[in-house]
């Protein structure tokens, strides 16, 4: 288990000598590394087992630091950070020399973004690098979105877990770029398409699927337990499964004829932010239960349910 806690300066030390801290940020726990050191950068990849062909985010403090190692041309990509950095939106800018290769798998693009979590932004604040991370999971697992979930599969691995809490968003970000001069998003997360049309207008959506993707956080089996997990009508797919324990992902006002242990409602509210915060966290530990399967209904469409659907589609995906 790695030593887990709240030291922002043992983090900054352990980072500055080329070691790996987990972060907390909003959208899921990170696994960093000093982005400026190709050494530190490469043991990401060794760590969380994920193919190089993998690009990683580079997190910085603010939207100048930002511009240190990217150029923010486009005036729409321009108006999305200053409008929500801190926030859980990436960006694909064209990368100055200074990032490296391994970094961006060899792309001439590279992905920025500026967490919003006080914890990992004072860190951030208080580096003279940038950190390149991703998602703190062994590669095409669930994100994990408190430091307990990091310690449980990459504990034993990694120096140090910065402890920020649970996420407060639970979702990656929401990846953007410009390609053919439209703007476009590569990878649903924690900001609604309808937020970023509202600031930039209107956008194209490429989301990949294919099994070489361009941004491989879309692989169609990404995100997935280990379990089986089965999307659909819940009370048909019960009594179709009903030889086996099945353990519920549902949303809304619900009732089912089954182990109350076994029922994860990600928001008996309706509440579409609330259910995204519980979505991961509900997988691991449905994934974690004595079920044999995992029976899951889609959101409605509206907001994150768009990026809730797409993380659980590719959880069922075998
Ligand atoms: O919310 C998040 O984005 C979290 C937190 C830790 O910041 N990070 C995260 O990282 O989800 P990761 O590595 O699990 O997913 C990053 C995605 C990958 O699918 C990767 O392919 C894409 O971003 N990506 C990164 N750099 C890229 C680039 N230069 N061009 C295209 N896609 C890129
Ligand atoms: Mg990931």
């Amino acid at each position: 288990m790695a030593e887990t806690g709240t030291d922002t300066n043992l983090a900054a030390k352990l980072l500055s000598e080329g070691n790996l801290v987990a972060i907390p940020t909003e959208t899921v726990y990170g696994l960093a590394a000093n982005a400026l050191n190709e050494k530190a950068v490469l043991r990401i990849f060794e760590v969380k087992e994920r193919p190089f062909f993998d690009p990683l985010i580079v997190h910085v403090a603010s939207l100048e630091e930002a511009e240190k190692y990217a150029s923010i041309n486009d005036t729409r990509l321009k108006k999305l950070a200053k409008h929500f950095w801190p926030g859980p939106l990436t960006l694909l800018l064209p990368k100055k020399e200074n990032i490296h290769d391994v970094v961006t798998a060899g792309l001439k693009q590279v992905a920025v973004r500026v967490p919003n979590h006080p914890v990992t932004l004072k860190l951030l604040r208080s580096l003279d690098f940038p950190l390149a991370a991703p998602s703190a999971n062994p590669f095409g697992y669930i994100s994990p979105t408190q430091a307990e979930h990091v310690n449980k599969q990459l504990g034993h691995k990694i120096e140090y877990i910065l402890d920020g809490g649970s996420s407060s968003v639970g979702l990656e970000s929401t990846i953007v770029g410009i390609e053919d001069d439209k703007l476009c998003v590569y990878r649903l997360g924690g900001l609604a398409i309808e937020a970023i049309e509202q600031i930039a207008g209107a956008v194209e959506l490429r989301l990949n699927n294919s099994s070489n993707p361009k941004a491989p956080g879309q692989l169609k089996n990404h995100y997935a337990p280990k379990k089986q997990l089965i999307i659909g009508k819940i009370d048909a797919l019960l009594k179709k499964h009903s030889n086996k324990v099945a353990a519920i992902i549902c949303f809304g006002k619900k009732q089912f004829d089954s182990d109350k242990k076994l029922i994860f409602n990600l928001s008996p509210s309706e509440n579409i932010e609330e259910a995204a915060l519980n979505l991961f966290k509900f997988l691991r530990e449905a994934d974690e239960s004595a079920a044999q399967i995992v029976i899951a209904e889609f959101l409605p469409e509206d907001g994150l349910g768009k990026a809730i659907n797409d993380r659980l589609s590719r959880a069922a995906a075998v």
